[in-house]
């Protein structure tokens, strides 16, 4: 098992997303650009419905679910239009006429979430975090739930906001979890989930791919009167491939799938994150109060950590410093200003140790 996360590369890439990926998965996908199991014709060519793609599908279903302990009872699909087109697609294809939706909403792309589902069915915010500025989520037993929703969405990991679930909440009804920015990056506790989604491009793999996962009594329920790229069931039946799939994309996916399992799975995957984080959040906590995170310390964010300085100035003189030491991507949500640093999977953990010492030298200066 490989304990350090591999990094040659000069530049430290810190964007929220599309986002840093696995050396050894970007060298094995190269190649695989040319030229795929010796078919002498590369992954971007070959048609969705032959052997080679079948090949890469299959291997790509069965690390994912090897590495996620994904029950037998739910469904892996590979689908498109971001993690963006699953706001429209759960309310059209589980809410009914009368049915309402339980929200919590914790930043901004929950706000989009609901935004979509109210086009579609009558939703219910079981918790809003505008007033504390989404500087936590909600704490177990806070969630004001309707009397019968249909379904309960949350979001898992604030990419923006930079804070998190420790555990998934309790629901009484299906619970529907965006993971976006963490999927894999720790193990998801399948017992409470009806079904989890995650656009590709933080920690799976290149833009393009959305990977969900449900369970099979929710395929059950969902609409059938809804249009075909919409139906989950459809998209199930079909293998992922009702239309022509990304097949690139996936096949990075099943590469970083088998990457995560050679670095241990997602227990090792999960303490190794939570130690990298942990090198820039003792830093911000010993600056003495030069750097703010924007979360409460017992809801932080293992992969997004969004930070300020004393003033707007001071932001822009440390993101030219870091800048200028080889580090990309810093800046902050324009939403929420200052730096932001994501560390996903294959962010290198000599790369927070970087940024936490350049951190602690301007404090130092102040
Ligand atoms: C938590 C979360 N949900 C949804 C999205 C939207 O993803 P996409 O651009 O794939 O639609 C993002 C993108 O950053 C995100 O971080």
């Amino acid at each position: 098992m490989q304990t350090t996360v591999e990094h040659t590369r000069t530049t430290l890439n810190f964007s929220a997303g599309p986002a840093i990926l696995p050396e050894p998965v970007l060298k094995q996908a190269a190649e695989d650009i040319w030229d795929i199991d010796g078919s002498g014709i590369g992954i971007l060519e070959h048609s969705h419905r032959g052997g080679v793609v079948d090949r890469v599908f299959e291997e790509t279903q069965a690390a994912c679910r090897r590495v996620g302990g994904i029950p037998d009872d739910f469904e892996v699909l590979f689908l498109q239009g971001g993690a963006s087109m699953q706001f429209a697609m759960i309310p059209m294809a589980f809410l009914r006429e009368g049915d309402t939706a339980d929200h919590l909403h914790t930043g901004a792309w929950t706000k989009r979430a609901v935004a979509d589902a109210r086009l579609v069915g009558d939703v219910h915010v079981a918790w809003d975090g505008t007033e504390c500025d989404f500087r936590r989520v909600p704490e177990a037993g806070e969630p004001d739930w309707s009397d019968n929703p249909a379904l309960c969405a949350y979001c898992s990991n604030n990419t923006i906001y930079g804070t998190r679930f420790n555990e998934a909440p309790d629901a009484p009804a299906p619970l529907i979890a965006d993971m976006s920015s963490e999927m894999f990056s720790r193990p998801v506790d399948w017992s409470k989930h009806a079904m989890v989604f995650a656009g590709g491009q933080k920690n799976l793999a290149p833009a393009g791919v959305t990977m969900v996962v449900i369970r099979r009594d929710m395929l059950e329920r969902s609409r059938r009167d809804v249009p075909s790229m919409l139906r989950y069931d459809l998209h199930a039946d079909k293998d992922s491939r009702y239309n022509t799939p990304p097949v690139f994309a996936i096949h990075v996916c099943g590469l970083v799938f088998k990457w995560i399992e050679s670095m241990g799975g997602l227990e090792a995957m999960a303490r190794r994150n939570d130690a990298k984080a942990a090198m820039i959040y003792d830093a911000i906590d010993a600056s003495g109060g030069f750097f703010k995170g924007h979360s409460d310390p017992n809801c932080r964010s293992v992969m997004n950590v969004p930070f300020v300085t004393p003033s707007p100035e001071q932001d822009a003189a440390f993101l030219a410093e870091a800048t200028a030491a080889g580090m990309s991507g810093l800046k902050g949500h324009r939403s929420v200003g200052g730096l932001r640093a994501s560390i996903y999977n294959a962010f290198p953990e000599a790369g927070c140790e970087a940024l936490a010492q350049l951190m602690r030298d301007a404090a130092a200066r102040g």
